[in-house]
């Protein structure tokens, strides 16, 4: 290509603002990406802050989504917000958002599907497949090792090879395979020392030589310095547009060979492809689909009931009921950040529940915008609950708790509505909660029935009170462990403890991999959830096909029938135990599921293929999954620690009960001498944030002062600990000065440079 040419087409290599790729003046169409995940995120580029965006429909989060176990859901959900993005013109959706949950804390839980990365990989290639099949693009996010918001642009996720392939990339591999993402979105974090936007073993050798993908690789928004060293590593776009700055600079490399034409050609040919691909609005038949019916079934899907004593509920409508708790009026149906959306008005839960024919009392009892205890509010609540009607106590973690861009602190629920309970008489109290994460149950002994809601997007209310009434049965199995304690959770030493180094010392033991193997008690096991019906198993068969069929050496079948009196839907979850060689391995994994709808008495058979993976370990003396030799149980459940059905198979494979080569936990591919902890002067670099910078420089400080002024003002008339405003005031601290110079829409970048300069000044 001429040079001039070359250096002309430079600028496809970054955004034309917020949303949109860059159009070369015209020679391109300008694709608009949008979030995503759970509905559409669409906004202008002049949109002032998160929340200002096109009215659209909420689905319910991936918590909630991944619940419901249901591939078909999951892409019929997508299918709707692919439709979405047609008749708004998105030429690319935001997600699936398929990162593992490490820890409960993680702020940004309630956008990922599981710890297990079986289920995630499942329930995010379904999603991509439905919104693909509309022509629309997808963003896999967030690639990879993401699992905290404390310091999510400034830390060092330190993962062991085989963990990383066994955990943290698998469902990001099986997306990739199953799916073909239009887009991969590289995430904030470091990983082994090197920032991901910057790390060639995870963009190209893994990404692209192993797994084959040939779409575009994007940054997280804001996640790419230095853009020369990122097309080098793999990155073909950076997100937002960095107007000249990056560019000049990967011009000047260019110029001075260090970077050549042979490292950027790839990426030009995969952008064109996907504007290409994704450039022209397709028919939308915008009358076949209803989203908010849509919405409503996976709200219904993705609840969980967790207690039902004495089969307390469901509720027959009619009767009068006492529902006590602030959530039940402000209703919590999604989460702060990326993935808010900007939806129509719902009702709430009291008037879901009049409206179903229930006569209700309410007292809200407590206040969501503070934890602390409210005496009137409580004496009120006491009072009337006296009557002995049954309660509907509607709680959970607030907007305070969780959302992106920060970290939980605590397990707990907020003190105000734990209190509140306590004191509250011992009536018929059902517990319907509302949050994207687990937490802790003090008053379970107090409680006759839980049901869990997630955070079920706009038709929450009508959900709820449809399962509560029976007019629909709860299905959902939890896809995380509710732990009983913080300091039972695998990552628990160390977790967003505000290092840059974040070591993920638990290896490849996460979620139910931790509590089963190290047989630690939890509140719920991984897979639970009950029904207003019974479901008995039978009759488990296992055939294998070592060497005639390569893929899957194993089929197992097994009958579900149901028992009970109500119609259901049960979840059938196979887990594979794998032999004890004598070293690091969980005890049993997740390797299938299959959801079945049955009428009352009505049985089937479930036939269910395992994999070669299903009996394989990364081996790191190979660099690939190997298969090993060995016997295995094969263990059908209703969840983790209610398995129905047991058999045995023996596998071929490598010998790894005498031969452990391959088979350790500390092989780290990356750059050893990265250290995030102790910058020197002579070391600050516009990657470190207005944070670190302002403890060595005085424009620092007042430029960290600045803007976190400029940031509350933006949101004038929000509370300090609003989502929106807590991600903003945690990007501006956390994130690498370049983006927020680039971002803050006009300071020069020789700000960010002169502060830099001060900062390596030796006193
Ligand atoms: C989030 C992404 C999101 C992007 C665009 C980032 O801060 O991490 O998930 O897609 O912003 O809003």
């Amino acid at each position: 290509m001429k040079r001039d040419d070359l250096i002309n087409k430079l600028p496809l290599l970054s955004g034309k603002g917020s949303w949109h790729t860059n159009d070369l003046g015209g020679r391109y169409a300008s694709l608009h990406l949008s979030d995503g995940p759970h509905g559409l995120r669409k906004q202008d580029e002049d949109a002032k802050t998160n929340n200002d965006s096109y009215v659209s429909t909420c689905y319910p989060t991936a918590s909630c989504l991944a619940s419901s176990w249901d591939r078909d859901l999951v892409a019929k959900v997508a299918d709707s917000i692919g439709q979405e993005a047609l008749t708004a013109d998105v030429a690319v959706v935001l997600g699936p958002g398929v990162n593992i949950k490490r820890s409960p804390l993680c702020g940004r839980n309630f956008e990922y599907y599981s710890e297990d990365p079986y289920l995630s990989g499942e329930l995010g290639s379904a999603f991509i497949n439905g919104v693909q099949k509309n022509g629309v693009g997808t963003s896999l996010k967030h690639f990879a090792a993401n699992s905290q918001e404390t310091r999510r642009m400034t830390s060092d996720s330190r993962v062991d090879e085989r963990t990383l392939r066994e955990i943290y990339l698998s469902a990001f591999e099986k997306c990739v395979k199953k799916a073909n993402p239009a887009t991969v979105m590289i995430s904030y974090n470091y990983l082994n020392g090197y920032k991901a936007t910057e790390n060639r073993h995870l963009m190209t050798e893994i990404l692209r030589d192993e797994w084959g993908y040939d779409g575009v690789t994007i940054s997280d928004w804001g996640a790419c310095i230095d853009l020369t060293a990122a097309v080098k590593a793999g990155l073909d776009l950076e997100m937002p547009g960095s107007g000249k700055v990056h560019l000049n600079k990967l011009k000047k490399d260019l110029e001075a060979g260090r970077i050549t034409e042979e490292d950027i050609l790839p990426a030009f040919s995969r952008l064109e492809k996907l504007i290409e691909d994704h450039s022209q609005n397709k028919y939308v038949d915008a009358d076949s689909i209803d989203p908010h019916m849509i919405a409503l079934e996976a709200a219904l899907q993705g609840a969980v009931l967790l207690k039902n004593d004495k089969n307390m509920l469901p509720l027959n409508s009619g009767i009068e009921i006492n529902v006590i708790g602030e959530l039940a009026k402000t209703v919590r149906f999604q989460g702060g950040g990326s993935s808010h959306i900007n939806t129509h008005p719902q009702p709430d839960i009291i008037s879901e529940f009049e409206h179903a024919g229930f006569k209700v009392n309410f007292a809200p009892g407590y206040s969501v915008n503070s934890p602390f205890p409210d005496t009137r509010l409580e004496q009120e609540a006491a009072e009337l609950v006296k009557n002995g009607c049954p309660t509907v106590f509607c709680g959970g973690l607030t907007d305070l708790a969780e959302g992106e861009g920060y970290d939980r602190k605590t397990l707990d629920l907020p003190d105000n509505q734990s209190h509140l309970v306590e004191i509250l008489d011992d009536s018929d109290i059902i517990f319907l909660s509302f949050g994207g994460s687990p937490f802790t149950v003090p008053f379970m002994d107090k409680i006759k029935a839980m049901l869990h809601m997630y955070l079920g997007g706009e038709a929450v209310a009508k959900a709820a009170v449809m399962l509560i009434s029976g007019e629909a049965n709860p299905c959902g199995k939890l896809a995380e462990t509710w732990p009983m304690s913080l300091a039972d959770t695998p990552a628990y030493k160390n977790f967003a403890d505000g290092s840059g180094e974040v070591r993920y010392e638990e290896g490849v033991l996460v979620g139910y991999r931790h509590y089963d193997t190290l047989g630690i008690k939890t509140l719920f096991p991984f897979g639970y959830g009950l029904s207003y019906t019974t479901f008995e198993y039978s009759d488990l068969k296992v055939e294998k096909f070592d060497g005639s069929s390569k893929e899957d050496p194993v089929r197992i079948s097994f009958r579900i029938k149901n028992t009970g009196n109500t119609a259901g839907s049960e979840i059938a979850q196979v887990y594979v135990e794998n032999p004890d060689d004598g070293f690091v391995r969980a005890g049993h994994e997740l390797r299938g599921f299959e959801k079945v709808f049955l009428n009352p008495g009505e049985e089937r058979t479930v036939e269910i293929s395992l994999d070669d993976r299903a009996f394989s370990i990364f081996d790191t003396s190979l660099m690939s999954f190997d298969k090993a030799a060995g016997e295995y149980k094969i263990l059908v459940g209703s969840s983790i620690d209610d398995i129905r059905l047991r058999s045995i198979v023996n596998i071929d494979g490598k010998d790894y009960g005498n031969d452990k080569t391959g088979t350790g936990l500390d092989l780290f591919i990356g750059n050893p001498e990265c250290d995030l902890d102790s910058t020197e002067p002579g070391m600050y670099s516009v990657y470190n944030s207005l944070s670190e910078l302002s403890e060595r420089s005085w424009l620092g400080k007042i430029m960290l002062k600045i803007a976190l002024k400029v940031a509350y003002s933006m949101y004038k008339g929000k509370p300090k600990d609003d989502p929106e405003v807590m991600m903003t005031i945690e990007t501006v601290k956390d994130g690498p000065i370049d983006c927020i110079i680039l971002q803050s829409g006009g300071i020069p970048y020789g700000i960010a440079e002169m502060i830099v300069k001060q900062a390596n000044k030796r006193r």
